[in-house]
């Protein structure tokens, strides 16, 4: 890791934040993205504080412009890049029916355009560097889940983006990988959408368990250092995973729709009527 410089979206907060405080204290040289520039600085505070070399490139994920810029800016101050880390996002929690078009397209304009945008413009360099990219997806970017029509649509369209490009870009030596978690505790979860695209006052109740951001870090680094393709948090959905290939869905359905009826989300005031 020593010397690389990697760029990260979604650097102001949560698993971007904690992964870029991280990575510089293993000696990579930090572009930190997001739109809050007052945050980002913080981070860079951090990350200089401790003896790490830190750069923010304030960024709106959905302009493609700015997101030419980030990398442009990366690799005019530290000369290369080695590792996108794609971590920018926002999770929404709706009934499907229930939510508006502008909330659903803004949860895909952030999740999975905010993910291709930079990607397409770090392949030259990371083609250059041998380097990698990385996207963090969420499992149900793997599985179907009820309330997650929206944000799993989106991280679903990550996933079949980034596994395109581990095999496109194998050749050129660029290794590809998606991070894929359950609940974690970061700041997120304080601001989940709801079906109007504005975060829930209450956030809705998590079904499954809750995990430390620190273990999404763990992995995420692991999945770096081995050039490794997928990870999962827990890693023991991946054999649940196999083994629904053999059921079918009904079991996992019968457990997601168990353990979601017992965690409802609170009401929404705004039932949409039949038009
Ligand atoms: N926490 C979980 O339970 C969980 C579970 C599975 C997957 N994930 C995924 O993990 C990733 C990171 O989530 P997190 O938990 O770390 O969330 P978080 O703490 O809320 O951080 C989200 C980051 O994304 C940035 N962001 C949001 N919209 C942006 C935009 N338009 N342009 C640029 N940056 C933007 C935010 O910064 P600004 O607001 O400053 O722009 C912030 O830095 C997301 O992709 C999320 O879907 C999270």
């Amino acid at each position: 890791m020593q010397g690389k410089v990697a760029l990260i979206t979604g650097a102001s907060s949560g698993i971007g934040r904690a992964v870029a405080v991280r990575l510089a204290g293993l000696g990579v040289r930090i572009a930190l993205a997001a739109r809050t520039e007052a945050t980002l600085r913080e981070v860079a505070d951090e990350i200089q504080h401790d003896g790490g070399h830190a750069l923010i490139v304030p960024t709106d994920v959905t302009e493609a412009e700015a997101c030419r810029r980030a990398v442009e800016r990366t690799v005019e101050q530290f000369g290369q890049l080695d590792i996108l880390l794609c971590s920018a996002g926002v999770s929404m929690r709706a009934a499907f029916e229930q939510t508006s078009l502008e909330a659903i397209e803004r949860v895909m304009r952030i999740n999975f355009l905010g993910t291709l945008y930079p990607t397409w413009h770090a392949i030259p360099h990371v083609k250059t560097t041998r380097g990698s990219l990385v996207a963090v997806s969420s499992l149900v970017g793997r599985r179907g889940t009820p309330t997650y029509a929206v944000y799993g649509a989106s991280k679903f369209a990550v996933q079949g983006l980034y596994e395109s490009l581990r095999v496109e870009l194998a050749e050129h030596g660029v290794h590809v990988g998606i991070v894929s978690p359950g609940h974690v505790a970061t700041p997120l979860r304080q601001r989940v959408l709801g079906p109007d695209g504005q975060p829930w006052t209450t956030p809705p109740p998590v079904p499954f368990r809750v995990w430390p951001v620190e273990r999404v870090v763990d992995r995420l680094v692991r999945l770096l250092q081995r050039r490794q393709a997928e990870a999962l948090i827990p890693g023991f959905v991946k054999p649940m995973l196999g083994l629904e290939q053999f059921l079918g869905p009904w079991l996992g359905d019968w457990i997601i729709a168990r353990q979601f009826r017992r965690h409802p989300l609170p009401p929404h005031d705004k039932e949409r009527k039949p038009t």
